[in-house]
């Protein structure tokens, strides 16, 4: 089976109510723990690559290791640029095997957002390359940029149906309050997120695939290990499971998910050190993170994504 687009996995996905995790790649590893939970459970993937993990990884590497993952698994898996930020990094994410981009223009103005993101659907189409393009700003880190809670705004609902029929984008990411990292609320906030926000934006377009970033739920149980073994992690407060699978059982396809891998893998790692101190093969330490990495993926797949069966 080739590599497929997120066109006809969003179109399953919201006519039967779940969505499809998008999980952060970088290595070998943390292909692999993904799509072992994702063949356990049946499940569709995408597997969605940073222009961070290109620079750490290189492009040909990671779109072999995932082809070496096809093979294995025989899965639905679309393989995703992760926040594009110009026109010629999406053109060579497209050009070199990608089915899916995201173009990025949230920090831009309106204007200037739609005329870019037309311009990579443009290429992508005729390529037969899938479009998300993101209206409204997250807070948090990705990659070089930092956006603080101030410059964060939300979606505005009036604006989704000019962005997206004058882009012809294939789904949009909305900012509803989620955000980028581990640091989502401080101690004491109570999570929340503008459901009703979702709810105006999904009347205005029917039937059209949402995208929720920042979709970690930061588990304490992974804090709670890195500081148990020499970590200095602060209290972190992520997106509630029961929110998240609210969201997957309304216009919500596509959850991006990357701070809990993160978190699960340096968490193991740390406790395998502290354990095993004089131990040195690589293989020793990055097993239990691998499976760790599986067990996290195989139970959001089955308690917040819904896609379990799906594939
Ligand atoms: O949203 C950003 C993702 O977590 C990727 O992070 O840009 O550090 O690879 P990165
Ligand atoms: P988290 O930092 O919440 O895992 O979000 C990841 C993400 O949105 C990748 O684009
Ligand atoms: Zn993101």
């Amino acid at each position: 089976m080739a590599l497929v687009t997120t066109k006809e996995m969003f179109k399953k996905a919201y006519k039967e109510g779940y969505a499809i995790g998008a999980f952060n790649v970088n290595n070998m590893e943390i292909i692999q723990g993904i799509t072992e939970a994702a063949k356990e459970e049946n499940s569709p993937l995408i597997l969605q690559v940073s222009s961070g993990a290109r620079k750490y990884a290189n492009h040909t590497y990671l779109v072999k290791l995932v082809e070496a993952a096809l093979i294995e698994t025989g899965l639905p898996i679309a393989l995703h640029l992760d926040h594009g930020d110009t026109f010629e990094l999406c053109k060579s994410c497209i050009d070199g095997g990608f089915t899916s981009v995201m173009i990025d223009g949230s920090h831009h103005s309106f204007e200037d957002n739609v005329a870019l993101t037309k311009k990579v659907v443009d290429y992508a189409h005729e390529k037969g390359v899938s479009v998300e393009g993101e209206l409204g700003r997250l807070a948090g880190i990705e990659d070089a940029v930092n956006v603080s809670a101030e410059d964060a705004s939300y979606t505005r609902p009036e604006q989704v149906e000019e962005f997206v029929s004058k882009t012809g984008v294939d789904s949009l990411a909305i900012a509803i309050g989620t955000s980028h990292g581990a640091y989502k609320f401080k101690p004491g906030q109570k999570p929340q997120l503008r459901f009703d926000i979702l709810e105006e934006i999904e009347k205005r377009l029917p039937e059209f695939p949402i995208v929720l970033h920042g979709a970690s739920s930061v588990i304490p149980e992974f804090v709670k290990m890195i500081n148990e073994n020499g970590g200095q992690m602060p209290n972190a407060i992520g997106i509630p499971e029961d929110m998240l699978r609210k969201a997957s059982s309304m216009a919500v396809c596509k959850i991006n998910i990357d701070s809990d891998l993160r978190l699960v893998m340096t968490g193991t790692i740390r406790k395998y050190f502290h354990d095993n101190p004089s131990h040195f093969d690589p293989r020793q330490y990055l097993s239990p993170a691998r499976a760790a990495i599986k067990e996290l993926v195989k139970h959001k797949i089955v308690n917040v994504l819904g896609s379990n069966g799906k594939a």
